[in-house]
């Protein structure tokens, strides 16, 4: 029988203290991409909660952030450069204080680089185009382009390494570049970047050569996809696709772990009785571990949860109670805070830019996407033909 208490052992042999995870999340606390006292005041919080903490999403490129973002200081953190090294080492360093595993996220956010629209600097993804949904137009990356891009991927994690992290999670999720270059509806290109395996398969590559040139025999390295795009009217792709791409990255790479991004643990597609978690697991191999994340916000769902799956990733809830984890892997859910006053908010180590983009009728974190990308001023923005 699975315990939420279990130490878990990865591949690679690192070891985390129990089966629950903090998923990457924004903090809207980047000075200009820099961590600031309020990234680490969150982290100090949090250090001794769940086993395995990932950081916020990182961008690896000048042009792959920042998204999210609406002040030069409620910025996405970064890593495209050594300038951020002192910040992210710093950052590190509390996230491991308390015994947890910690993680970078790496990501270029593509199309979804608001923040960089606003200032009028150019916006790239795998294709031109007017996304009806972008208030800004987004230019097509060359080909250079595109293998600058991969060799970032690796260059965040040689930093990442130099920071001492235990170990990085690629972002291909939640519609950000890597999966922009996987999507039919967002990848048109003619050159070899066309293909929609491509770009993932590069990276990963990219990653894994670095990890084995520069890290210890135990960092931990990690892939996250959300299983399907279904847009309002198109497909980006179904897990069909998604199952087949895990399953070459896998076969090619000694992953981890790969991380379902769910919006419920539970979820299922349209043309299945399994869900999610049961699809993926016989794809990854029994090696390498599932986590899977999405609405786990009691003792209750974490336990039932870990019946899908090895890991279990609660995010909202961990915003909430920093303590969260650490609660629930005591046995002590009824313990968990569920509503956040402004006193808690502050008690709970909240960032300034996190306490802006609470719902204050939920009283729970929630990412107002629509608000926080036409809050700005876009007159500066490059329109694109
Ligand atoms: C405030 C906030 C910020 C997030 N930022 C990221 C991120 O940086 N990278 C990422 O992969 N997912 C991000 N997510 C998605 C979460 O990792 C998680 O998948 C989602 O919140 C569902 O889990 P939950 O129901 O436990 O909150 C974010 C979610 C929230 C609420």
């Amino acid at each position: 029988m699975k315990k939420l208490s279990d130490k878990v052992t990865f591949k690679h042999g690192a070891v985390i203290n129990n089966r629950m995870v903090q998923p990457p999340m924004l903090t809207n606390s980047g000075l200009n991409g820099m961590v600031s006292e309020d990234t680490i005041s969150y982290w100090k919080a949090r250090a001794n909660s769940a086993g395995l903490v990932i950081s916020e999403y990182n961008y690896v490129s000048p042009a792959g952030g920042p998204a999210l973002t609406w002040a030069d200081n409620r910025t996405q953190l970064a890593v495209y450069d050594d300038k951020f090294l002192p910040g992210l080492t710093k950052m590190a360093k509390t996230m491991k204080s308390g015994g947890n595993k910690a993680l970078l996220q790496i990501a270029h956010t593509g199309r979804e680089a608001n923040y960089r629209a606003h200032l009028g600097l150019p916006v790239y993804a795998p294709d031109s185009a007017n996304y009806p949904f972008l208030p800004y137009g987004v230019q097509a990356f060359t080909t250079e382009q595109v293998e600058q891009v991969v060799k970032d991927f690796g260059a965040a994690t040689k930093r990442a390494i130099e920071a001492g992290f235990n170990g990085v999670e690629i972002h291909g999720a939640n519609h950000y570049l890597i999966q922009q270059f996987f999507s039919r509806f967002s990848n048109h290109r003619q050159d070899k970047w066309g293909d929609y395996e491509a770009f993932p398969l590069a990276v990963a590559k990219e990653v894994f050569e670095v990890v084995r040139k520069y890290a210890p025999q135990d960092f931990i390295i990690g892939y996250r996809i959300s299983p399907e795009e279904i847009n309002p009217d198109s497909v980006g792709y179904t897990w069909h696709e998604s199952t087949k791409l895990i399953d070459n990255l896998t076969n090619n790479f000694d992953f981890d772990y790969i991380h379902l991004s769910l919006p419920d643990y539970k979820a299922k597609p349209d043309d299945s009785a399994k869900t999610f978690a049961e699809l993926f697991r016989p794809v990854i191999g029994k090696d390498t571990k599932l986590i899977i994340v999405g609405d786990v916000m009691s003792q209750k769902t974490a336990e039932d949860a870990l019946n899908y799956t090895d890991l279990v990733a609660a995010g909202r809830a961990q915003i909430i109670d920093a303590n969260f984890a650490a609660k629930v892997v005591a046995g002590e859910g009824d313990k968990v805070i569920t509503e956040l006053s402004n006193e808690e908010e502050k008690e709970q180590a909240l960032t300034p830019g996190l306490r802006e983009v609470m719902d204050k009728q939920t009283k729970r974190p929630n990412l107002n996407f629509a608000k926080m990308l036409r809050g700005l001023d876009y007159s500066k923005a490059i329109k694109v033909k």
